[in-house]
């Protein structure tokens, strides 16, 4: 009670301010997306995602070596695939020599610590842009959990520690971890996507990739943003099918979801602060409305608060920079 407990003793100077501190975030708790391209010495900015690249393989060595002595440990890799390979079968997909294996095998290479995670999902390879196969405008779930079982398989042969199914379709988490297992990838993890909305946040992130949809939406396998129940359910059921990390998708305004898992659920919780959260700051900070910096920190941070063990963010290279200034 007043003036017994003035709780602004406990914020006078930054010393206490330390002290007091309740979430910590690191270097360590970060997953960097990486886009990745055909071609020779491409790097090339993402129009809709400002100082955000796509790379070819031959620069991927230094970039990944870079991030590596940054501290940073953790990639997940997406492949932009040709117009011309894309077809309603996900063949593509399943090329061992594909874009994306080739991808895992150069980062691999580069430095074998970097721990290596990948897309799981066929709207990159996908002629309609959705994550399916897709039969008189349905997204078919079962073939589909076929295919993505057999991209799994092919990531891991090519190097890959983690792979992470973001189609959201029913049972895949099993059926990949079935195959897996039958392969004897015992060690190669399941970052599943569990909890990924229908969220027009996503809207930069198919602009890098080509891959928005090209009839409909998604709202057949992505969650309604009006649902929490349904989250936990979903959680719930990808870690009794054998998923490792169960992640939720998009971020900041999923925070509410995070906090429920976190009491709720065993697993470690990974959030996705996905495309459209990043470019909404970068034009806010480039208009000069928003402090970059301040507001990328305050949003990490509302992460780690809410209980995710770790974030997959386009600002993982820029947070390092303010965290290694004692930020
Ligand atoms: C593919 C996939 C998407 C994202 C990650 N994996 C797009 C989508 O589901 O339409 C979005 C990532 C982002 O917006 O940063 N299934």
């Amino acid at each position: 009670m007043y003036p017994l407990n003035r709780n602004r003793r406990l914020r006078s100077c930054a010393s206490i301010r330390n002290l007091v501190k309740e979430t910590q975030l690191s270097v360590n708790d970060f997953i960097v997306p990486l886009f990745v391209v055909e071609g020779k010495n491409i790097k090339k900015e993402i129009v809709s995602m400002p100082d955000y690249f796509q790379w070819s393989i031959d620069l991927l060595d230094k970039e990944i070596k870079e991030l590596w002595r940054s501290g940073l440990k953790a990639v997940l890799v997406f492949a932009k695939i040709d117009e011309s390979l894309k077809d309603n079968k996900g063949t593509e997909a399943l090329n061992n020599d594909g874009l994306m294996q080739r991808a895992i095998k150069t980062i691999k290479n580069s430095v074998p610590e970097m721990l290596v995670m990948t897309d799981v999902a066929l709207d990159p390879y996908s002629s309609y842009g959705h994550d399916g196969i897709v039969q008189n405008s349905n997204v078919l779930n079962d073939p589909t959990n076929n295919i993505l079982s057999e991209m799994a398989v092919s990531h891991a042969t090519a190097g890959a520690n983690f792979v992470a199914p973001s189609d959201m379709m029913d049972g895949r988490v099993l059926k990949i971890r079935q195959r897996l297992e039958n392969e004897g990838f015992f060690e190669v993890g399941i970052m599943s996507y569990s909890v990924k909305y229908a969220s027009s946040f996503y809207g930069p992130f198919r602009n890098a990739l080509d891959s928005a949809p090209s009839f409909g939406d998604k709202k057949t396998y992505q969650m309604d943003f009006s649902n929490k129940k349904e989250a936990l359910n979903e959680a719930i059921k990808d870690v009794e099918e054998g998923a490792d990390i169960i992640m939720v998708k998009p971020g900041i305004a999923y925070l509410d979801i995070i906090s429920l898992l976190y009491q709720k659920i065993n697993s470690p919780i990974a959030v996705y602060q996905v495309s459209g959260e990043y470019s909404m700051l970068k034009t806010a900070a480039e208009k000069g409305f928003l402090d970059f910096n301040q507001v990328m920190m305050e949003q990490l941070f509302a992460f780690k608060r809410a209980g995710a063990s770790m974030i997959v963010t386009y600002h993982a290279k820029d947070a390092v920079k303010l965290l290694n200034q004692n930020f």
